[in-house]
């Protein structure tokens, strides 16, 4: 079969560039709570994905690369997994991993998810969290199908809204505070964790796509936030919307950490468990067809 191989050049974004120079070294550092807070929502969905030995599969946007392994471990050797992220950084993890655990099903590929030529030969294309990012989505969910066999299905995961999900929504509320919200020049990663939310906008999204049978069903999870109150606020400074929130106001934020700390880890406190602290959120598993 043939190998996917990113392009020599390809369409400039700067959502792929912020990625890559602002949330790369961010997400690193705090792999082992978002790898494992993520993974509460496809453990959920992944026993019955519509998935079989030897299927050929896309995981779009796939980070770190947990996701593809485990896809690849599912669809076992006479299958294989394309594993695409525009971050090699992340993906350089999932090589690593996959060689350690001698899966050889499972290639990584730098490449843009909205863009990327794909032959219209896998089975299966599935996102975690990865749509919600895409500069044009309806691009890129019809590119996603673009890679899909006719009668091949596309399952995508995607948070549902803020107020569904405390654990970043609550420390918003307490950042804005102190700090005014971002303001419209601020440089961001896409449309957002939240830009998928309404089930009415991506049924519409997902139909204009050429996608049939949209289906959507709730994820709800518990997220590990941090294995105590000091990594919990620590995180949300760095990353989500209180993270944003912060890094954009500069100097301003800086000079009231200490309040804000204070804030945070009062507001928190409420979610330590003996295993760190545990906050609600939910998700919606979104399905689909590629008619042909
Ligand atoms: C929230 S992370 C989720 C990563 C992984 N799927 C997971 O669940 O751990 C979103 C990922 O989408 C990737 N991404 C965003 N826009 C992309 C694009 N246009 N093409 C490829 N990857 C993209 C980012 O680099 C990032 O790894």
């Amino acid at each position: 079969m043939p190998v996917a191989e990113a392009r020599t050049e390809r369409p400039k974004s700067e959502y792929i560039d912020f990625w890559n120079e602002v949330l790369v070294p961010k997400f690193i550092k705090w792999k082992h709570i978002i790898v494992d807070g993520l993974t509460l929502h496809s453990a959920a969905v992944f026993p019955a994905l519509l998935l079989k030995p030897g299927d050929r599969v896309v995981d779009a946007g796939c980070g770190f690369g947990d996701t593809a392994i485990e896809l690849a471990r599912r669809v076992g050797p006479q299958g294989s997994v394309l594993g695409v992220d525009c971050c090699d950084a992340f993906l350089e993890f999932g090589r690593k991993e996959a060689k350690a655990a001698g899966i050889k099903n499972v290639t990584f590929l730098c490449e843009d998810v909205q863009t990327y030529p794909f032959e219209p030969v896998h089975d299966f294309c599935f996102s975690r969290f990865g749509t919600q990012f895409f500069e044009n989505p309806v691009a890129g969910l019809r590119n996603m199908r673009k890679s899909l066999k006719p009668g091949g299905i596309m399952t995508m995961i995607v948070w549902r809204n803020l107020s569904e999900n405390p654990w970043l929504g609550l420390p918003k509320e307490v950042i804005l505070k102190f700090l005014p919200p971002p303001g419209e020049g601020a440089r961001t990663c896409g449309p957002g964790p939240f830009s998928m939310a309404d089930t009415g906008v991506v049924a519409k999204q997902i139909e204009i796509a050429g996608y049939t049978g949209v289906t959507f069903d709730r994820v709800d999870a518990k997220v590990l936030v941090g294995r105590d109150l000091d990594e919990a606020v620590e995180l949300q400074l760095a990353l989500g919307p209180a993270g944003e929130i912060f890094r954009e106001a500069g100097a301003e934020a800086e000079s009231r950490r200490k309040e804000i700390v204070t804030a945070f880890k009062e507001a928190m406190a409420p979610f330590l468990t003996l295993t760190g602290v545990m906050m609600d959120s939910s998700s919606w598993k979104v399905t689909a067809r590629n008619p042909g």
